[in-house]
This record gives structure tokens, sequence and C-alpha cells, in this order.
């Protein structure tokens, strides 16, 4: 079924993955899962709720993914995307930015499974819609693959079936959130190794992907890749993903015909006030 999807998905990326951006990559690609920009739960509990949670319906499957360490929070704030129409709701267990940190949220929480699988066993029991998790091989030193499998498995506990794997390390201290998507070398066999120790789970591989023959080559070990910035740096290469990645029969798109399609949406926008 099409909404429990995981084999291409477009990454949550602050100040990039908004519903513009969303849309264009919607006309390029029919099936990709999107994911928003990462929320916090305070920003939906007590900020401009609508402004960081509407979508277009042509967006779906989309996930929104939330930040934060609240199990009653973010099971709120599951309930309030399932009631918006989202698909899916990830936690972010991946970031590791100063200020995130500072709020317990992102990357950090790689630290506290314990604490992770009670926010998902809270969201998974507010809502129907799948509840998933992005995260990192590691964090500074609790970088072993032992503690990456109990992490995975300490949340599998609660029922939580699909994971994505950011395929390399953060530094919490030291390394912008920039270095922290360069430096820390990526470990795709880490990834691969989670596959047979957890069959049962989606394990989706993200970090550094740029080609489609590329995704393809990783589907052979997993089950879902997420590309990030090469959407951003190369959108066309979006195009083929439902006839490589899908294997469905539709015509190759045109540069023209995107921008024709993207063209009425932008001027709607303009014309009702801009890009917010
Ligand atoms: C500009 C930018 C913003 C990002 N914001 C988020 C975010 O909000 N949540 C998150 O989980 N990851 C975020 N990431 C990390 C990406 O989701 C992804 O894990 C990372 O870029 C590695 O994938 P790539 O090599 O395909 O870009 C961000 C990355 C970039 C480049």
């Amino acid at each position: 079924m099409q909404e429990r999807d995981w084999r291409f998905c477009l990454a949550p990326m602050m100040d990039w993955s908004d519903r513009h951006c969303r849309y264009f990559w919607r006309l390029l690609s029919r099936r990709a899962r999107l994911y928003t920009e990462m929320v916090t739960t305070g920003a939906i509990l007590r900020g401009d709720r609508d402004r960081f949670l509407r979508f277009n319906p042509e967006e779906q499957p989309l996930a929104l993914q939330l930040g934060g360490s609240d199990p009653r929070a973010l099971a709120e704030c599951a309930r309030i995307a399932e009631d918006y129409g989202y698909d899916e709701v990830n936690l972010n267990c991946g970031c590791p930015s100063d200020r995130v940190q500072e709020g317990r949220i992102g990357a950090c929480l790689m630290a506290e499974p314990d604490l992770v699988a009670e926010c998902v066993a809270a969201m998974r029991d507010a809502v129907r819609i799948p509840v998933t998790v992005k995260h990192r091989t590691g964090i500074d030193d609790l970088d072993s693959e032992e503690h990456l499998h109990r992490f995975i498995s300490t949340i599998a506990q609660t029922g939580c079936e699909v994971f994505i794997v950011h395929a390399r390390k953060a530094w919490l201290q030291g390394l912008s959130p920039k270095e922290n998507r360069e430096i820390p070398p990526l470990l795709y066999d880490r990834v691969f190794a989670l596959k047979p120790l957890f069959p049962q789970l989606t394990i989706v591989i993200n970090g550094g992907i740029t080609s489609i023959p590329e995704c393809q080559e990783l589907l052979q070990q997993v089950d879902g890749v997420m590309l990030g910035r090469e959407a951003y740096h190369n959108p066309f290469l979006l195009a083929d993903v439902d006839r490589e990645i899908y294997r469905e029969d539709c015509a190759p798109l045109s540069r023209d015909e995107v921008l024709d399609a993207f063209i009425p949406y932008c001027e709607a926008q303009i014309a009702k006030g801009g890009a917010s």
C-alpha cells in the first residue's frame, strides 16, 4: 500500500523542505515519501500551529517530523498531526545542534533509549498512523554497534516498525550541524547489518546518496533510501523515481512540464501574499 511504503523518502530539512519545496518535489515524483522540516512540540502546542502544520493535500504521502522528548507533549502533537491528515509522525533523534540539545531534542536522545521508547509508546498509543524514528549510528563515545542495536531494540519493543538511519555518528560538542553531516564517515555497513538482525523492521538508509542507481543498489540491502541534499542540488533526479524505483509505467517528464505545472502554484501563492 502506498501510504506504508518507505522505499524512496525525501529528508526532513530545516529551512528547506517546507510546503512549497515539497509541492515542487511532488511534481517530480508522485510516489516519493516526503518529510516536513522538524517542528518542536513547543511550536505546535504554544505557537502558531497552523503556520507550522498546514500542507497541500498533493504533498501526500507526507510525514511530520517532531522534535521533543516529553512523552505527553509528543503524544498530543502526534494526535494533532493525525487530525491534520499527516500519514506518519517521525521523531527526530538525529539533529546535533546546540540549540536542540539544550531542549533535550534530537541526537542527544540516542543516549536515552528508554526515554525514546517511552515517547514512541505514548505517540503510538495516541494515533493510528505509523510512528517512526530518525537517528544516527551513534553519538560521541556511544558509537558502538552494541549501542545502536540496544537503541533500536529498546524502541522496537514499543511496536515501532520503521527506523531511518543517517549512516554516520554525530559529535555533540565541537562540530556544527553542517560539519556533522560531512566529517564523521559514512558507515553503510552498520546500517546493512541491521537488516538480518531485525528482519521484521523497515530499515531506511540515509546519508550521502546522490543517484538513482545508487538507490537501487542500496535497496538490495535495506528497505528504503532517504535523500536530503541531493534533492535540492539536483531535484530533477526525482523525475526518474516513479519509473526506476517504483517500476511505474509512466512517460518521462521534461523540465518544461514540471515548470509549467509549478508556475500556477507560485502565482497562486504570491496572490495569497507570499511564501510563509
Ligand atoms: C539544510 C538541512 C537541514 C536539515 N534539517 C533536518 C531536520 O529538520 N531534521 C532532521 O532529522 N534532519 C535534518 N537534516 C539532516 C537530513 O535530514 C539528512 O539526514 C542529512 O542531510 C544526510 O542526508 P544527505 O546526505 O542525503 O543530505 C538537515 C540537513 C540539511 C542539509
